[in-house]
């Protein structure tokens, strides 16, 4: 019986830990539905509260140490619209990726782009985070979730490993070591406030790259 009990428990701890749940960055302001794993790697959505018609996030992606943190907004790897980002000293490099085969994904061209967000864009002494607003993000294609969907799975890949060109964002990166999908509420991820959080997406000034 105590063995029992404590097994339930471990398993109870690790769902809880994957589940996404609504976090407010103390930097930006800005609340996401936001998925975290043990690795320190998290990813976050927040939305508009109409739903219709509507193809733009905010998304806020970023992890412990060096390496890549990835998300797949279809689910999947494979012909999903899939986004990496890793931190560059002070900033951050990032892409848009697919891929039809498992490998390295080649970086993704389309109507989509992503803005950066200033203030939920940091380097601190745990984490590197990467806010930004994704407009076109949400595609009709089936390669992202719907815009109309209530619980999308979306899929989540990490290395701790920087990728070997890490000021180049077209960088092939190495196979994740750890990823998995987890449902995203929505419901949790929308607010009133979208339309003033997107209004600080700023295109970002040229970057410098000492590395
Ligand atoms: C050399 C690079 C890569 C290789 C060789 C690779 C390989 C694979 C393989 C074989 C699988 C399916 C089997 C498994 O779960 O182990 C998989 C799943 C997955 N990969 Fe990759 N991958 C690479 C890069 C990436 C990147 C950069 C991303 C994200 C942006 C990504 C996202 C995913 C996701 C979301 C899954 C699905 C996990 C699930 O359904 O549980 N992969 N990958
Ligand atoms: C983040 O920046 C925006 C303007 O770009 C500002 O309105 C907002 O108050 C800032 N967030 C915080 C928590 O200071
Ligand atoms: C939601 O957005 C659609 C498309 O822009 C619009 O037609 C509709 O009136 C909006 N609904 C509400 C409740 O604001
Ligand atoms: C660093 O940022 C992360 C989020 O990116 C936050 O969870 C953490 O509390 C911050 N750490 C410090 C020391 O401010």
């Amino acid at each position: 019986m105590k063995l029992t009990n404590v097994l339930t428990g471990a398993f109870a701890t690790v769902t809880f830990a994957q589940t996404p749940t609504p976090y407010t960055d103390v930097k930006s302001g800005i609340t996401f539905n936001r998925f975290q794993d043990t690795s320190g790697y998290f990813f976050g959505l927040a939305l508009p509260q109409n739903s219709t018609g509507n193809t733009d996030f905010i998304a806020t992606i970023g992890g412990k140490g060096t390496g890549y943190s990835g998300v797949s907004f279809g689910g999947g790897m494979l012909s999903k619209l899939l986004f990496v980002a890793w931190p560059n000293q002070q900033s951050v490099v990032s892409s848009f990726r697919k891929t039809a085969n498992y490998g390295s994904p080649a970086v993704a061209a389309g109507t989509f782009t992503q803005t950066p967000i200033a203030n939920g864009t940091y380097v601190n002494s745990t984490h590197w985070t990467y806010t930004f607003l994704c407009s076109k993000c949400i595609q009709s294609d089936d390669t992202t979730f719907k815009a109309t969907d209530s619980a999308p799975s979306l899929g989540w890949a990490l290395n701790a490993q920087a990728p070997a060109q890490r000021t180049n964002a077209a960088a092939s990166v190495s196979r994740h070591s750890s990823q998995g999908q987890a449902v995203f509420d929505l419901s949790k991820a929308r607010s009133s406030k979208f339309e003033t959080w997107k209004s600080w997406a700023k295109p970002a000034v040229a970057r410098r790259f000492d590395a």
